[in-house]
């Protein structure tokens, strides 16, 4: 990557908490109720995708078709059940590196906004403090289309008053890595290179990024 970064673009679960299995344990007693079994297998299906798309990959599992209402009424169930998790969350529960980084780029004056799908987001970020490392905060109530679309970041940009092309995405969701390419933006994946083969580099934690390997990119 050759330009100058100016701003730093974090997807919130699986980057910078580790709520994927706040979720899993919540779809997972869904799928019980519902007499399927859920495996952590099929959970990796809904990184990144959006509480609705994640209900129609878990009623496809189980083989289920279901009206309108009904989904409604399950996406909010799990969701109770899902927040009652995340209510708890604290400091502790911040992925290793991520406050390290976040405070190296602001100190270097690179922006910082948070890229998420979720709807709790605000939640997760005041629990565990997260919330003043950010310059914008773009979450899944202030967008229409899900990742792979490039609404979140792009939005996150604007708020920033930053060209795409000066951002950096980081990501661990390969829905999230594809909306980072085609929001015009380099992307940095956390997570596994054989998955994330969009992005410009992967690394395994955010305790591998500096602003030094940033400009490595
Ligand atoms: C993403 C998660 O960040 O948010 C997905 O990776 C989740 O697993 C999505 O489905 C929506 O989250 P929420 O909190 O709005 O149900
Ligand atoms: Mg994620």
């Amino acid at each position: 990557m050759q330009q100058k970064i100016r701003a730093c673009l974090f997807d919130l679960d699986g980057v910078l908490v580790d709520t994927a299995r706040y979720h899993y344990l919540a779809w997972s007693r869904l799928a019980q109720e519902l007499g399927f079994t859920f495996t952590e297998k099929d959970n990796e299906r809904l990184k990144g995708v959006s509480r609705d798309a994640s209900l129609e990959i878990l009623l496809e599992i189980g083989g289920l078709t279901l009206p309108q209402e009904e989904k409604l009424r399950l996406a909010e169930r799990k969701n109770t059940w899902y927040v009652e998790s995340i209510l708890k969350m604290n400091s502790q529960e911040i992925l290793p590196g991520a406050l390290e980084f976040l405070t190296e780029c602001r100190l270097a004056g690179i922006k910082t906004a948070l890229g998420s799908a979720s709807k709790n987001a605000m939640t997760i970020l005041n629990g565990t403090g997260l919330a003043p490392y950010f310059d914008a905060i773009i979450d899944g109530t202030k967008t229409s289309r899900a990742k792979p679309d490039p609404e979140v970041f792009l939005l996150a940009a604007e708020n920033l008053n930053v060209l795409p092309e000066d951002c950096v995405v980081f990501e661990d969701a390969e829905a999230g890595i594809e909306a980072a390419v085609r929001a015009g933006m380099a992307s940095v994946g956390i997570g596994s290179p054989d998955i994330l083969k969009q992005a410009n580099r992967v690394i395994p934690s955010l305790a591998e990024m500096s602003i030094s390997r940033l400009s490595e990119l």
